[in-house]
């Protein structure tokens, strides 16, 4: 019997949430595009369905519709903002356009009176204004309604964004349903996952091996560490060493998995790159240039290992349901440095963290035993510090960035509640300074922290002026080529997180 939640997609940013919090709560969840025939539902049999929230109007044209024929099906029904507007409208209810916008956190009255206001996350223009026939009021805020049910046929609808971390109560919200609408077992267990896993892998490579681009990321090395643990010393993994990583983090990347049992081939490839990059100054021209270096290394070096049978990667489920495929043995195409090798044969390829969400990659990587700096890293893209340097990449501009962003590190380290995502920045403007009694003309580095859920947008991190001043006065003191420190603070948009 299937213990699957559906969660449908119309197209809610939140999706990846629902699914993760659903998850979380022990009941095993995927993600299917919202307009999924309602008899290849039915074949999965899930115990609930889940309608994610969306960008549109119902009465726009062409809006996403789920099969009608899914209310039908006996199968319990959550509506989320748009889900629940759809779902009213689908069975004749009513939805007002652009009347009643709320945005924010908003005050929720259950119509119960033994349940108190809470504050919920709400984001929309439009809202059920009058309910299909069998629906009954079960919250409401200043100006619309908040929820509805439909016991009898189990159907709920829900204006707010219980998956938000900004609603109180939510995820009980999301539990209640789970339990005691839909009698999900909370059995979902990620050991289980590394156990289904590791048997997995073991059948696919049977004897062979298995060779992986190792980048120190959460997801190669989550993926290296499963592997090394399914199919011991049957691993190679190649770490290309751009030389755009941050202070130490080669060497420690290398002290990790030179202790698994794997074969790890650390490429120093920082002179190659550096020299590629020579007089580049344009963003994406530096982008394409590394993409392309990293794969044209990574080639040579699995050509030298004749007898990888099959190639591993570690693409996670938000990527596979990013790019709308379904689990195959393609590429991936979200890799960091822009793509994999094309002309290499191999006999297959092996993802074993494909059905994983990105907080699921990070237990297992803790329960595999890999340390807390790397399954809790930031993100840090492909092409490393050559988009935090501005303009032209040279060694000497990268080590006075890696001194910098060493001490933001180190700072921010410190501090209890950190921004979501933290670095410095070398910017390619010089300013007159004096240290001692002479004149400088040196770099400004400039500093970014942001604070972020899903890093599609982003608030600009506001970091204690104590913080920021320690952070200044230790730069500036120790990296004799810096003159001045300036904190951005734009948030996203209109600046993107990364300044190249
Ligand atoms: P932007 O700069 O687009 O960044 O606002 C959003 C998030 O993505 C990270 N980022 C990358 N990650 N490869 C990656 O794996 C890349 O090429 C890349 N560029 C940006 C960035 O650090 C932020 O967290």
């Amino acid at each position: 019997m299937s213990k699957t939640v559906l969660v449908l997609d119309f197209g809610g940013q939140y999706k990846e949430l629902i699914a993760g919090m659903v998850r979380g709560l022990s009941v095993y969840s995927e993600i299917k595009p919202g307009d999924m025939p309602a008899d290849e539902i039915s074949g999965m049999a899930p115990v609930g369905i889940i309608l994610t929230g969306g960008p549109n109007s119902v009465y726009l044209a062409g809006s996403p519709r789920c099969d009608p024929k899914l209310f039908m099906l006996g199968i319990p029904v959550l509506g989320i903002c748009y889900g629940m507007q759809m779902m009213c409208h689908m069975l004749g209810g009513e939805v007002s356009s652009g009347v009643t916008g709320e945005y924010g956190r908003v005050l929720v009255t259950p119509g119960d009176p033994a349940q108190k206001p809470f504050l919920a996350l709400m984001s929309h223009m439009d809202a059920v204004t009058q309910l299909p026939d069998g629906f009954a009021e079960t919250a409401r805020t200043g100006s619309c309604i908040a929820a509805c049910e439909d016991k009898g046929r189990k159907l709920y609808g829900v204006q707010f964004h219980p998956e938000s971390k900004h609603t109180e109560g939510g995820r009980g919200i999301i539990e209640k349903f789970l339990h005691d609408v839909c009698g999900a077992s909370k059995d979902y267990k990620l050991d289980d996952y590394i156990d289904t896993q590791v048997a997995e892998i073991q059948k696919k490579a049977r004897d062979k091996n298995v060779l992986l681009a190792l980048s120190g990321g959460v997801d190669s090395s989550v993926c290296a560490a499963l592997l090394s643990k399914a199919i011991p010393g049957r691993l190679a993994c190649i770490f290309v060493d751009h030389g755009f990583m941050r202070q130490g983090e080669g060497d420690e990347i290398e002290r990790v998995f030179s202790k698994r049992k794997l074969k790890f081939i650390r490429v120093n490839a920082e002179k190659r790159f550096i020299a590629k990059l020579k007089g580049v100054t344009d963003p994406e021209e530096k982008r394409k240039i590394i993409g392309k270096e990293f794969i044209r290394v990574f080639e040579e070096e699995a050509a030298k290992l004749k007898d990888a049978a099959f190639l591993a990667q570690g693409t996670i489920y938000p990527d596979i349901v990013e790019s709308g495929g379904g689990h195959g043995a393609t590429i991936k195409s979200h890799h960091n440095v822009g793509g994999m090798p094309e002309n290499l044969a191999f006999d297959g390829v092996i993802e074993p963290l494909a059905g994983l969400f990105k907080d699921e990659v990070r237990e297992i990587g803790g329960r595999l035993g890999l340390p807390k700096f790397l399954v809790n890293r930031q993100p840090f893209p492909g092409p490393g510090l050559a988009i935090r340097v501005m303009g032209e990449v040279t060694g000497e501009k990268l080590d006075i960035l890696r001194s910098a962003d060493a001490v933001l590190r180190d700072e921010i380290g410190k501090m209890k509640r950190k921004p979501d995502q933290y670095f410095a920045v070398l910017t390619d403007t010089r300013s007159v300074g004096v240290k001692g009694d002479s004149r400088t003309y040196d770099y400004v580095i400039a500093i970014r922290a942001v604070t972020t859920g899903d890093f599609m947008t982003c608030e600009y991190a506001g970091l204690p002026h104590s913080a920021l001043r320690r952070i200044s006065s230790r730069i500036t003191s120790g990296i004799p080529e810096v003159s001045r420190v300036v904190y951005d603070i734009t948030s996203k948009p209109p600046a993107t997180v990364e300044w190249e």
